[in-house]
């Protein structure tokens, strides 16, 4: 197992390129389910969550072919998915307990071929991730669902057939997958209380130019009249707003300043708001954000995770951490995942002055200095938050189990060694 080794203390700065979005991709990559003719997907980031899907989708019977490009001089991947026909028309458990996200074959495999076998998900360390939204909507768009040794087996007779769904929580998973699925459905479908995500903009669009009629871009109402069939295209995945967010925390909370190209501003307008209050600057640019904290004094803020646009729970942990370093107090509250402050104890052993409440808000009192230990990540950005705290300890952390960081951040080493971090990947391979 591959672990980090962090010597804290060094000011970033430099430039930072942003990979396309992990969480656009893997909805993208399961939409080039609906069409027998290729869809080519650009700017895609090399994670091993990717990896996991492509996996998936090979085993249904998809052709991927990947080439090398080039984009703002920053060496990207891009695939090419063909599914003429399909080889199986089911997830089996082991690719779904390895990535949650598997589930978004789940809408357009009943939709193309009206049967699908799911292995359900099953909880998380973040939470419980229940998919009762995703389920009851397809039903009421004529599946029938049952549940049978661990899978959820679904089949419809003819077309699924557009229904008016009224969403209890504006999930993005379940977003995606009706969308998917009520874009090859019979009839007009309305998906009230829909989720706003910038991932779910970036799926509409690549669903209209294959042919889908999906009005309300950015709203949470967004109506789907469903069309016979769907055709490939070429589409180039937006930039991740996470991986942008916890690089402006790597440069404000080593008081460095680091442009994150490729960033999308207008995606990141809550934590940015947060980031100027709390005296770091920040500057907009049409394909860039600048994050300069040299010489800031940070002052603690209060924060709390909400749907999009308000501020993201995959944020919540770096942001969490950057209050560490602000002089005062910081209320963080999370309002999705029920289980989310699990950094916080490994963040204690460093010298933290953190009180968790119950599962909801945690008060975060800044410190003169945070000390290098060794430390374990429980979830992708969990392990992040130790990353950053490592980056301005005294001493040396040592952040294991590094599997987490490596589903959602692409080249994490090379990214921050390029801005002046000193960090390192060691294996237990190499060692023995
Ligand atoms: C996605 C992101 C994840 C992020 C989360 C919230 C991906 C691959 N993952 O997860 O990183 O933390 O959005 O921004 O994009 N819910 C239900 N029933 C359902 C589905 C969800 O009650 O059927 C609830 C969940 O318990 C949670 C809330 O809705 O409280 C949000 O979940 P959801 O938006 O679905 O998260 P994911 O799509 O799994």
């Amino acid at each position: 197992m591959d672990r980090l080794r962090i010597k804290g203390g060094n000011k970033l700065k430099g430039k930072i390129y942003i990979s396309g979005a992990k969480n656009a991709a893997l909805p993208l990559i399961c939409a080039s389910l609906l069409t027998d003719e290729a869809v080519t997907l650009t700017n895609m980031p090399v994670l091993s969550d990717i990896k996991s899907m492509n996996l998936l989708l090979e085993q249904l019977g998809t052709k991927i072919e990947s080439h090398d490009e080039i984009i703002d001089g920053n060496p990207c991947k891009s695939y090419t998915y063909h599914t003429p026909k399909f080889e199986s028309l089911v997830a089996p458990y082991d690719y779904v307990r390895k990535m949650r996200a598997s589930y978004y074959v789940f809408g357009p495999l009943l939709a193309r071929e009206r049967y699908v076998e799911l292995s359900l998900p099953g909880g998380c360390a973040i939470g419980a991730r229940p998919m009762d939204i995703h389920l009851s909507s397809l039903e009421q768009m004529g599946a029938k669902i049952e549940i049978k040794n661990g899978y959820v087996i679904a089949k419809v007779d003819g077309r699924l057939k557009g229904a008016h769904l009224v969403f209890k929580a504006a999930s993005v998973g379940a977003t995606c997958n009706v969308l998917m699925a009520a874009a090859l459905a019979d009839g007009k479908t309305v998906i009230e209380n829909a989720a706003r995500e910038p991932e779910i903009g970036d799926l509409v669009n690549m669903l209209n130019a294959m042919g889908a009629k999906i009005s309300g871009i950015g709203s949470s109402v967004l109506e789907i009249e469903g069309v016979e069939r769907l055709h490939g295209t070429i589409h180039k995945v937006i930039a991740d707003r996470i991986e942008a967010g916890s690089y402006a925390v790597a440069a404000a909370i080593t008081r460095g300043c680091i442009e994150l190209v490729n960033a999308q501003p207008e995606t990141l307008q809550t934590p940015i708001k947060i980031l100027r209050q709390a005296g770091v600057n920040v500057e907009e640019r049409e394909h860039s954000i600048v994050v300069d904290a040299e010489g800031c004094e940070l002052i603690g803020q209060d924060l709390m995770t909400d749907y999009y646009p308000g501020f993201p729970t995959d944020l919540q942990a770096q942001f969490l951490t950057l209050m560490l370093t602000a002089r005062g107090a910081s209320m963080v509250t999370e309002t999705i995942w029920e289980n989310r402050f699990m950094h916080v104890p490994e963040l204690l052993r460093m010298g933290a002055n953190i009180n968790v409440h119950g599962h909801a808000s945690a008060i975060v009192r800044g410190v003169d200095k945070l000390y290098g230990a060794p430390v374990m990540a429980t979830d992708l950005r969990a392990s992040f938050a130790l990353v950053l705290a490592g980056l301005v300890a005294e001493g040396e952390t040592i952040v294991n189990r590094i599997y987490h960081l490596d589903r959602g951040y692409e080249k994490l080493e090379e990214k921050l060694r390029s801005v002046g971090a000193d960090i390192v990947r060691e294996s237990d391979k190499e060692e023995e």
